[in-house]
């Protein structure tokens, strides 16, 4: 830098300037002073200004100066930008040397099953030791597989029951159960067989922490020659022993009524999940988990098998439940929240 400037205020200009350059460590700072000092609006701009009030002798040789006095600022700018850029060339240059690709660890996010496929995947698994064939149902339906098939005729009041997800298309429906999987069963095989089927089912409710609009059943049918109650009583409770892996569960039977079954009945178990009485079974000791019967003959024949040939049991049990029941979830709608901190901990 020229220095000593004659003009004293240029000297104590150019000296502030040399002490901030000094502080400058990266090209913000470097910016920041050269917008400061040469921009437009600077301190060397105002200079300019003020020259003009001057006498023409005093213009004379103070311009010249404050010309010099700008260009070594510039000048000493330049250097500092291309030191700076060198020394971060230095520093990239080093931390390059230490890279170390080893130290790379990919992320450690897994993704884990769904706590229904987690239960539908271990009932599926029970189902099938016992000789159940296992198959999937349509959601959409026809009005006539959902109901009419399962004698649930138009103006029945078990409809009610099941608030209906009409389609715009005529006549189709989202299923209300998975019973309907029955029909298309009987409708495709010749008996015997037994069948199981879980999925969602769909009811137009209105939601809470115990209700959703869908939630999921599990459905299973045997048909036969002189198939009996007893068959339907031994089928469930060894099935319930298979699900919550304990050979110590009872069963008990209510007298109950659903349309495509006679008799209907519905089926308690003991509590699996404690001996004197807890939230689950509400101190009660036991839990309601399914409905079930022999198959109406209407049913059978509206499925194209002869009643006075064949008999069967069915019963369909509400999965998402029994989802609940197992992991002790306390809000329906945590099952279809999507939130990872529920989902990561099955
Ligand atoms: N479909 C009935 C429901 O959604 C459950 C049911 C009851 C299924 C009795 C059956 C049965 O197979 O026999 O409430």
């Amino acid at each position: 830098m020229t220095y000593p400037y004659t003009n004293e205020k240029l000297r104590i200009i150019a000296e502030q300037f040399l002490t901030r350059l000094k502080t400058c460590s990266d090209n913000k700072s470097l910016e920041a002073l050269d917008i400061e000092f040469l921009g437009r609006h600077g301190i060397i701009a105002k200079l300019m200004e003020e020259l003009k009030t001057l006498s023409l002798e005093e213009k004379r040789t103070l311009g010249p100066e404050i010309n010099l006095l700008k260009k070594d600022l510039q000048a000493s700018l330049l250097e500092k930008k291309s030191a700076l850029t060198q020394q971060e060339a230095a520093a990239h240059a080093e931390r390059q040397k230490l890279f170390d690709v080893t130290a790379y660890q990919p992320g450690e996010l897994f993704g884990s099953l769904h706590p229904a496929t987690h239960v539908v995947q271990e009932i599926e698994d029970v189902l099938m030791s016992m000789g159940f064939e296992i198959l999937d149902g349509p959601e959409i339906e026809t009005e006539e597989i959902n109901f009419e098939a399962l004698n649930i005729p138009k103006n029945h009041p078990a409809r009610d029951m099941q608030d209906t997800f009409w389609l715009t298309l005529p006549q189709l429906l989202l299923r209300t159960h998975t019973s309907s999987v029955e029909i298309h069963a009987m409708r495709s095989r010749q008996p015997p067989f037994a069948i199981a089927s879980a999925g969602r089912t769909y009811r137009h409710e209105a939601t809470d922490a115990c209700h959703d609009f869908v939630f999921m059943q599990c459905e299973g049918l045997l048909i036969d020659k002189k198939v009996s109650l007893s068959h339907l009583f031994a089928t469930t409770k060894l099935f319930l022993q298979g699900i919550f892996k304990k050979e110590q569960i009872e069963i008990r039977i209510r007298p109950s009524y659903f349309p495509f079954v006679e008799p209907g009945i519905e089926i308690d178990m003991s509590c699996p999940f404690c001996a004197k009485g807890c939230s689950v079974c509400k101190k009660s000791n036991w839990i309601e988990i399914c409905g079930a019967g022999m198959v109406h003959p209407h049913v059978l024949r509206a499925g194209g098998i002869n009643p006075e040939e064949y008999s069967g049991f069915a019963f369909g049990f509400g999965l998402t439940r029994l989802i609940m029941m197992k992991y002790g979830i306390n809000d329906i709608r945590y099952l279809h929240s999507n939130k990872l901190e529920f989902l990561k901990q099955f």
